[in-house]
């Protein structure tokens, strides 16, 4: 064998490796976990981690009903089409909803006050650094300023016809209340959707296409895309209509009563 032929069969050898290496430039949540011992960025990636995961224990202090937000953003906010997390690269950004730009501290502490129907933590919380951390860290390998594949949740095609909350109601007994319960309150470890334990009206799920959206491509758990477009709106529209509450923005003295009361 020629020396040129040899120091090609060298490199071929090597490319598998260098390729597994750059996928491995990272640790994974399950390996840092059991690591005895965790560098400042990787022991806040850890920290973001717990509070997504288990918010209702690691950001109580903020919390206002019994969401975590993994309950949303799932599989830790890891799942395309489920609001995933993985969207440091798109931020700061301008946003209607507040009418100014955004960095990603704000996104997240809004949906403290609005998704969580809590408080907003201070820019600076450790709360909010943690959840940044894993959002960067979750964001890895993604091309800053590009849209990441199946961010957000999908856009559910104009079906011609409005949401229907008296379908809905049906959808709803029949493929939601066995896990989420007659009353909206959840059963057992499953989630709220609606009552004094939900998101409240300010929230981007309050929104019907968004539910619908987020319905569509997730729910039935274990069963998801087997709703219509239809389905998905008509019951995004029956949870719409039911209590849970107030956008804080609406009023603080409403928001007061609120938390008097449950
Ligand atoms: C009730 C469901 C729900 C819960 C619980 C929830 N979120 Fe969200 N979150 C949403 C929705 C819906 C959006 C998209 C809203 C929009 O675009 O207006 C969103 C958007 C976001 C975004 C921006 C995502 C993007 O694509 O730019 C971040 C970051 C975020 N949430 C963080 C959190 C954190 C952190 C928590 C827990 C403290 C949390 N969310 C709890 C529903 C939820
Ligand atoms: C098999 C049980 C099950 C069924 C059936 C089910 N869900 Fe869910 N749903 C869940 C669980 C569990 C979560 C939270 C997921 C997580 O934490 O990983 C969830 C999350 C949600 C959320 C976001 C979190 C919240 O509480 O607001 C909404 C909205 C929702 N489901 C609506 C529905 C609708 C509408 C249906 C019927 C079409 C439905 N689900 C059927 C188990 C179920």
């Amino acid at each position: 064998m020629r020396i040129s032929q040899l120091v090609l069969c060298v490199m071929l050898l090597l490319v598998p490796f260098a390729a597994n290496h750059a996928q491995q430039d990272q640790p994974s949540i399950t390996q840092l976990l059991n690591e005895p011992f965790l560098d400042d960025y990787y022991s806040n990636v850890v920290y973001g981690y717990e509070i997504v995961t288990n918010t209702q224990e690691h950001a109580s202090r903020y919390v206002g009903n019994s969401l975590n937000c993994s309950n949303c953003h799932l599989q830790a906010g890891t799942q395309k089409d489920a609001l995933p997390l993985n969207v440091a690269g798109m931020y700061p950004k301008w946003r209607a909803k507040n009418g100014k730009r955004n960095g990603i501290g704000l996104r997240i502490r809004e949906c403290f006050l609005y998704s969580m129907d809590g408080i907003m933590p201070t820019e600076d919380a450790p709360e909010v650094l943690a959840i940044a951390a894993y959002i960067t860290y979750l964001s890895q390998g993604q091309v800053l300023g590009a849209e990441p594949e199946g961010r957000g949740v999908p856009t559910i095609p104009d079906t011609g016809y409005d949401p229907n909350p008296a379908n809905g109601r049906a959808v709803y007994l029949a493929q939601c209340a066995s896990c989420h319960g007659q009353q909206g309150k959840g059963l057992g470890q499953m989630p709220a959707v609606w009552g004094g334990d939900s998101y409240n009206k300010g929230a981007g799920m309050n929104r019907i296409q968004m539910a619908a959206g987020f319905i569509w491509a997730n729910m039935p758990l274990g069963n998801a895309k087997s709703l219509s477009y239809q389905q998905a709106l008509d019951v995004s529209a029956y949870l719409n209509l039911q209590y849970r509450p107030a956008d804080p923005n609406d009023s603080k003295f409403l928001k007061l009563l609120e938390h008097l009361i449950n």
